[in-house]
């Protein structure tokens, strides 16, 4: 057992098997603010009747940092007790409905957590998942007690004169009486029962871009979103963002918004990206405010996926919510793979989906993949936890969401959407399981593989870590079969010795020597359309024959990547080049790609070969490299992917033991060679894809400006070994040109990674141009503390940046831009052989563990695998990991994630 205690005794486990239905029931809670930023008065009245299911027991509402100053029943007095915490209530009327009034303050002022209510630039805002509520009224916080909500905020009217809560405003105007002089209110009205986990109030000198627009079903809807004034400039991708959202939803799942008014509000200071409290969405900066002078191509794609992703859980995830945190994949998975979906939908080509679907899968294994290898391993739907927050994790979203896509897989993209609306139509306005949402995907389908294997099915749900598929193929000339035998496992987690085998969905290709898909014939005489055979593994061995292959195939297996699993097949570099070259599947061929590189990487790493000067990827590869850049038919953003190596973190994933520097050391070395070898390419390709009329982020145009920016960065890397001025020149000449942040941006890191001269003055006039855009700060900050270490020159430059009079800790994206870029994004200078890279980490994590528990338990996990590190990494490692555990006074967010990286 983990052994975890805090300056209260040891933190409670919180066990899935535990659940059990409230005692009570909130009907309606009447809300009044009296907002001011040291000390704000709240008002709760609610009406509650007991759970008849229940057995008679004292109401134990929670409550977090608030200072209570009266409890009526029924508008009388009433005796109370405090419990840890908890605000404990017996004698409660045994029958019908009662009402209890509570009356509390709060300081959101000091309110450095960013849970609850704080204040950011001198306005408020709120943040209640997953249990911040409790931080502003005694409540039962938990997911299925869902109310009615009617909100009052009280403020002042020059200091706020905007006053946010969710659904409709019902009221506003004037205070009247003495003490109000310069107040007023708001009153707002929310249609829909919902967990307090979704209530939301702002206040403050807001702006907001409007725009009014009908459904299908001809409703009218007013969308808004609010920003600092200055920032009015910045809201126009996030509002055509948020229109193309309420389109999807319509069309392919016919989920229509259901509130007259949908708000979106953007604050600087905010422990995660967005927020999707009912009709209020609160969201980081970073994902609202973007134009072509201050955000990345990037950005705005982020932007795009998060607006949409806080859109659909108005249904998946707000309509229909979660039971207990435990079922948290049941909104947020199914929430990321919608918001794919829609990205994906918005795609105008074949091509540009599947760099979309690249570029998921390279999330989920550089991330996703570790975390399920490693000591925070956990199920989709976990089993305990002891901080609900160190939970929001890649394995409940991006695992949860390939879960998603595996039931999609089986029932079809037609069958899927009928499932989502039997889902809603047995589920809507109530709080439900995984095993909910799995049966009516099923249900609705009922000859489908999903449907006949659902238990089986449901594993995914249960047991934790990546299945590993091994698949061998042979191919009998003679009777003119090939047979692919497949074998899956899984690798032990901790508390999950054992796996039973899951069901993968397979899908398959042959392919043949001209590079076309073979016809594929099964032994049963079935055949399959359009080239891929969709295979449901459901044993650990099975095996697979196609017959009348008239040639030796190459095999393409896990096509779009169609499970969440490891592939071992042992292809010839010969098939691996067919397939880079032809493979009608994008993502495998993509794939190919990187197992090439990964092969000569994990050869060179295990070698003892000096690495300077020496031919290290061969020429063969050199030239597929060189044929995909030059490709008359393939889109720069796909070469783009190509052509980028596999990261530090995903080649330390393949390996028992990692040495950090020497993976760092030999991907540099690489791509020093792909940089000289294919330097005429290179010069093409940022010529040939030269900027071409005004500024427009959509993929075709971005793909461009990816694949110029790589070339401008390996120009410059090449002219690094030849001494050569003229690339360098010409980035520093396109830095200061460029007519967009991408192209900018990208210049700049050009010149920072290969180390040029012209770095340093381009840094300071990028200071200077952007020193009042804090977003475009966040970049500059996190492009030094990120950047390429050549002797061990970032961490004294990290800390150099601590010291910046634009760096300030508490703010959550300034801190992420410099401590973890540094710790968590940068490999290569953050294992230092001295060590001083983990006692630079665990001074951080216990400095911000003060300020703010779920950033600091966030970054407390970049040393999650420390296990795996080669000496002297290992041990100083574990060392710096003792000394943050050794701590007395640590939040329970840190202390789970350090007691379970030293648990054996
Ligand atoms: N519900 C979450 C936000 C959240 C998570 C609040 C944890 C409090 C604690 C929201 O829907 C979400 O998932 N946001 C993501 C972005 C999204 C596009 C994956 C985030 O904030 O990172
Ligand atoms: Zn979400």
């Amino acid at each position: 057992m983990l052994q975890l205690r805090d300056s209260n005794g040891p933190a409670a486990v919180i066990r899935r098997a535990d659940y059990s239905a409230p005692a009570f029931w909130i009907d309606s809670v009447h809300l009044t603010f009296d907002l001011d930023p040291a000390k704000t008065r709240v008002l709760n009245k609610m009406t509650l009747r007991r759970n008849p299911d229940v057995s008679v027991q004292p109401l134990r509402l929670d409550g977090e940092a608030l200072n209570l100053a009266r409890v009526l029943v029924n508008g009388q007095g009433a005796s109370f007790k405090l419990d840890g915490g908890k605000l404990v209530l017996e004698n409660l009327p045994l029958e019908g409905a009662f009402e209890l009034e509570i009356f509390t303050t709060c300081e959101p002022l000091k309110n450095t957590s960013l849970s609850g209510l704080y204040v950011s630039n001198d306005s408020f805002f709120t943040q209640c998942e997953a249990e911040g509520f409790r931080r502003i009224t005694y409540f039962l916080d938990r997911p299925d007690v869902m109310a009615n909500y009617t909100v009052t905020l009280r403020a002042d009217q020059q200091k706020y004169p905007v006053l946010l809560s969710n659904g409709n405003l019902m009221d506003s105007g004037a205070l009247e009486g003495t003490g109000n002089e310069g107040r007023h209110f708001a009153t707002w009205v929310d249609p829909h029962k919902k967990p307090c986990y979704l209530f939301a109030l702002v206040a403050g000198q807001l702006v907001c871009r409007e725009q009014r627009i009908t459904s299908r079903a001809g409703k009218e809807h007013l969308l808004q979103v609010y920003v600092r004034p200055g920032d009015m400039d910045k809201t126009e991708h996030a509002m055509h963002s948020l229109m193309a959202s309420v389109v999807w939803d319509e069309a392919r799942f016919g989920l229509a918004l259901d509130l007259e008014r949908f708000m979106i509000v953007a604050t600087s200071d905010f422990n995660m990206g967005a927020m999707e409290n009912k009709g209020l969405n609160i969201f980081n900066t970073k994902y609202v405010l973007a134009n072509q002078a201050t955000a990345t191509d990037a950005d705005f794609s982020n932007i795009e996926s998060v607006v949409g992703h806080e859109y659909f859980h108005n249904w998946t995830g707000n309509r229909i919510t979660c039971r207990d945190w435990f079922q948290l994949s049941l909104k947020e998975g199914l929430t990321v793979f919608r918001d794919q979906e829609f990205s994906m939908d918005l795609c105008a080509d074949a091509s540009a989906r599947a760099v979309k679907r690249i570029e998921d899968v390279r999330v989920l294994r550089t991330a996703q993949f570790p975390e399920d290898a490693g000591p925070m391993a956990h199920p989709v739907r976990p089993d305990s936890y002891i901080e609900i927050n160190n939970f929001y994790t890649v394995t409940i979203y991006e695992k949860g969401a390939e879960v998603v896509r595996m039931m999609q897989t089986l029932v079809g993209r037609a069958g899927f959407a009928k499932g989502i609306t039997l889902y809603f139509a047995r589920h809507d306005g109530s709080a439900v399981t995984c095993d909910d949402f799995a049966q009516a995907i099923a249900d609705a389908n009922p000859d489908s593989a999903l449907s006949k294997l659902l238990p089986q099915f449901k594993r995914w749900y249960s047991q934790a870590g990546t299945p590993r598929l091994q698949a061998k193929g042979s191919y009998d000339a003679a009777a003119q079969t090939y047979t692919l035998n497949l074998s899956q496992s899984c690798a032990a987690t901790p508390g999950q010795e054992a796996k039973e085998p899951f069901v993968i969905p397979v899908s398959l290709g042959l392919v043949g020597s001209s590079g076309a898909d073979l016809p594929l014939q099964l032994q049963d005489g079935s055949t399959s359309e359009r080239g891929s055979h969709l295979l449901v593994m459901t044993q650990a061995d099975e095996s697979i024959t196609f017959v009348n292959v008239a040639e030796e195939p190459v095999p393409s297996i896990l096509r779009g990547f169609s499970a969440p699993v490891l592939l071992d097949f042992d292809y010839s570099d010969a098939q691996l080049l067919t397939l880079l070259a032809f493979d009608p599947d994008p993502f495998n061929r993509w794939e190919a790609g990187q197992r090439l590189a990964l092969r000569s990487a994990i050869q060179l790493i295990a070698s003892d070969t000096l690495l300077t000067g020496a031919t290290l990827l061969n020429d063969a590869y050199i030239e597929a490299m060189r044929s995909v850049l030059r490709h008359l038919a393939l889109d720069a953003a796909f070469k783009e992917l190509v052509l980028t190596l596999p990261s530090e973190t995903y080649i330390a994933e393949q390996l028992e033991v990692v040495d950090p520097q020497r993976i760092h050391a030999v991907r540099e070395a690489m791509r020093a060679q792909l940089a000289s070898a294919l330097a005429a390419d290179w010069q093409w390709a940022f010529e040939a894809h030269a900027p071409n009329g005004a500024y427009r982020p959509d993929t075709v145009s971005s793909g461009r400006r990816a694949l110029t920016g790589l070339a401008l960065t390996q120009l410059c890397l090449a002219a690094r070994d030849s001494g050569d001025s003229v690339w360098p020149g010409k980035a520093y000449q396109r830095f200061k040109d460029a007519d967009n942040m991408t192209d900018r941006f990208n210049a700049l890191t050009a010149l920072v990674n290969s180390g040029h001269a012209l770095a340093t003055p381009a840094l300071a006039q990028f200071h200077t141009l952007f020193k009042n855009e804090e977003l475009v700060l966040d970049k500059w900050f996190a492009l030094q503390a990120g950047s390429c270490d050549r002797g061990g020159q970032v961490l004294p430059a990290v800390r150099q940046l601590l010291k910046h009079p634009d760096f300030n800790l508490r703010n959550p994206n300034r801190a992420r831009s410099v401590i973890f870029s540094y710790c968590s994004a940068n490999p290569g200078a953050f294992h230092r052989a001295d060590a001083a890279g983990y006692v630079f980490w665990s001074e951080r994590v216990l400095e911000l563990d003060r300020i703010n528990p779920q950033v600091a338990a966030r970054l407390a996990r970049a040393l999650d695998r420390w296990k795996k590190l080669a000496e002297p990494y290992r041990s100083s490692a574990r060392q710096a990991i003792e000394r943050v555990a050794d701590k007395l006074e640590l939040s329970n967010d840190v202390r789970e994630v350090v007691s379970r990286a030293l648990a054996d």
